[in-house]
C-alpha cells in the first residue's frame, strides 16, 4: 500500500510537473528540446535572439542555460513580440558594423537586446542578436496579461 503522504506527494510532482511542461497559449512559435540543444543553438536555428530566448523561458531555463531537459517544451517568442530577424555574431563583429549590416541603427539594435552593454563590449561569437529595424518589446514574462 502507497502511504497517504506518498499518494500526496507523487499529486503534488505530477502538478509540478505538468506545470513546468506547460506551453502558453499566447506563444508565437512553440519549440520541442532535442538532445544536443543548447541555448544559442537553438536560438540561431529558429532565427530567435539569445535574449528573447531567456527573457520568454525565464521561468524554465537558468542563468547558466545549463537545465534544457529533451523533450520540454519552450516558446521562442510570444504573440506580437517575436523578433525573428537576427544575426549571429562572429569572431570580431561590433555593435555598429551589425546594425549597419542589417539596415538598422545601434540604437534600435541595442533596444532589442537589453542584454548587451551600451559599449557593446559583451558580445561574444554565437550569440544571436535580434536585428528588426524597429523596437520590439519582450515581457519579462509569459503569463498572459
Ligand atoms: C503553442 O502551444 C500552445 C499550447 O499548446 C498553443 O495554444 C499555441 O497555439 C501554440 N502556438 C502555435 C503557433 O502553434
Ligand atoms: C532564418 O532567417 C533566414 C534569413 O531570413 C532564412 O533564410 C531562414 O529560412 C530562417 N530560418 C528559420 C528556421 O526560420
Ligand atoms: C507586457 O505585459 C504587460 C502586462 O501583462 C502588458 O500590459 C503589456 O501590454 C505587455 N507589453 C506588450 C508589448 O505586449
Amino acid at each position: 500500500m502507497f502511504s497517504r503522504s506518498s499518494l500526496i506527494a507523487a499529486a503534488v510532482a505530477a502538478v509540478m510537473l505538468q506545470g513546468a511542461y506547460a506551453q502558453e497559449p499566447n506563444c508565437a512559435r512553440n519549440y520541442t528540446v532535442v538532445l544536443g540543444d543548447t541555448c544559442d543553438g537553438i536560438s540561431a536555428k529558429t532565427n530567435t535572439s539569445t535574449y528573447q530566448l531567456a527573457t520568454v523561458n525565464a521561468d524554465k531555463i537558468d542563468a547558466a542555460c545549463d537545465n534544457l531537459a529533451v523533450g520540454e517544451p519552450l516558446c521562442l517568442g510570444i504573440t506580437g513580440q517575436d523578433c525573428t530577424v537576427v544575426d549571429v555574431v562572429q569572431s570580431g563583429d561590433s555593435c555598429a558594423a551589425i546594425a549597419d549590416d542589417a539596415g538598422t541603427t545601434l540604437d534600435i539594435l541595442l533596444a532589442n537586446n537589453p542584454n548587451v552593454n551600451s559599449d557593446c563590449t559583451n558580445i561574444y561569437p554565437g550569440e544571436v542578436l535580434c536585428t528588426a529595424d524597429e523596437v520590439i518589446v519582450v515581457n519579462s514574462t509569459t503569463t498572459s496579461a
